[in-house]
This record gives structure tokens, sequence and C-alpha cells, in this order.
């Protein structure tokens, strides 16, 4: 955790294969799968309110937002893990985290995510991004890896990000310009904001 708080502090960004536990990787992966059969994924839109709009070139996932509600057995392991882990990082970071929204993401082979930031301009309660990638045996030739630009040169490529199995990213959502490219191969993952009071 402090190698973690150090990293997004220095670099805005901290990336782990192991940080969360395979079993519950599994169990949100079950559960992502049980979703798309039912066809509850939807397509993804970009923007906010009246200026929703749908565009496959800019982003071509089809997501289901989980609800704290409405929540299965491992949604809810995964909420208590999550809520822990944002104890953790307040500790740190002093972000006054204590929030949290969380989508289920699949894109479909040859979709993509264009260059973005995560924070919509008209409110900025995203602090940190995170992606817990859910996909077995990705191999390099699949591509669609997550691309991260410097803090400091949105021009610049830091870092490639494979989406294999367990692996989770962090990155702090108002700084750091992200990308998915072209996957070649169907992409699961759980992606979410750890948000700060109003
Ligand atoms: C997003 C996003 C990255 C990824 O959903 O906003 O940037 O690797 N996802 O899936
Ligand atoms: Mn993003």
């Amino acid at each position: 955790m402090d190698h973690l708080a150090l990293d997004l502090q220095n670099q805005g960004w901290h990336t782990s294969p192991t940080l969360v536990p395979r079993e519950l990787c599994e169990e949100l992966l079950a559960q992502l799968l049980f979703l798309r059969s039912q066809q509850a994924l939807k397509k993804a839109q970009i923007g906010k309110g009246a200026q929703k709009q749908q565009n496959d070139d800019i982003r071509g996932d089809f997501i289901c937002w989980l609800e704290p509600d409405s929540s299965t057995p491992a949604e809810q392991n995964f909420f208590f893990w999550l809520k822990n882990f944002l104890t953790e990082i307040n500790r740190r970071l002093l972000l006054g985290l204590n929030e949290f929204e969380i989508h289920y993401a699949f894109y479909p082979p040859q979709t993509q995510y264009q260059k973005h930031i995560d924070v919509f301009q008209s409110s900025s309660r995203r602090k940190i991004s995170f992606v817990l990638y859910l996909n077995k045996d990705w191999q390099p030739e699949h591509d669609g890896e997550l691309i991260l630009f410097d803090e400091k040169n949105s021009e610049q490529e830091t870092q490639r990000i494979t989406p294999e199995f367990g692996r989770l990213v962090l990155f702090l959502s108002d700084q750091i310009y992200h990308q998915v490219n072209f996957t070649k191969q169907e992409r699961f993952s759980v992606t979410g904001w750890l948000k700060n009071e109003l």
C-alpha cells in the first residue's frame, strides 16, 4: 500500500497483478459473463446529460453499472474489498474518498476507447480511476493495451498495460490521459472511480 501511494503521488498511476484476490476476480468474471448472456450490457455513451451521444469510433465498449442495492455476493465482496482499500488510500493520501461508482465493461473485437481523461468538466468528484482486468490467457498479439500518458505532458506515452487476468491499474482521474488500443480479442474488465465528497 505504501508503494501504491508513492506511485500515485510521484507518477499519477500504479499497477499490480495481485492486489485483488484471484477468487474475487473469478467471481466477478462469472457475473460479467452471466450479465452478457442476459443482454444486460449496454453500449457505452460518451459525455453527460444533453451532451450524451453514441460514437463507436471514440468508444466501443458495452457496460453495466454495479448497483449497491441489487448486488450479488460477488459484488458485495468487491464492495467490501473496495471500502477497505479506500480507507487505506485515504490514510496515506488524504483525498477524502468516500464513494465509488463501478461498471463492468466488455470490448468486442475491433473496438477501442480513444484518448481521453475521466472527469467531466461539470463535476470533478472522480479522484482515482481503477480498472481490474478479467482476461484469461491474454496474448500480446491480442493488442487491447491500456496506454497511459504522462501527467505533465499528455503527448508523452509512459506505460502500456496488458489487460491480463487479475491485474489492477489505478490512476489519477483528472491528471492522466489514457486510451484503450484496438483489441483483437473480447476484453473484459471492471472499471470504477473513487470519489470524494461534494
Ligand atoms: C474507461 C477506460 C480503460 C481500460 O472506461 O474510462 O479508460 O483499460 N478504461 O479499460
Ligand atoms: Mn477512461
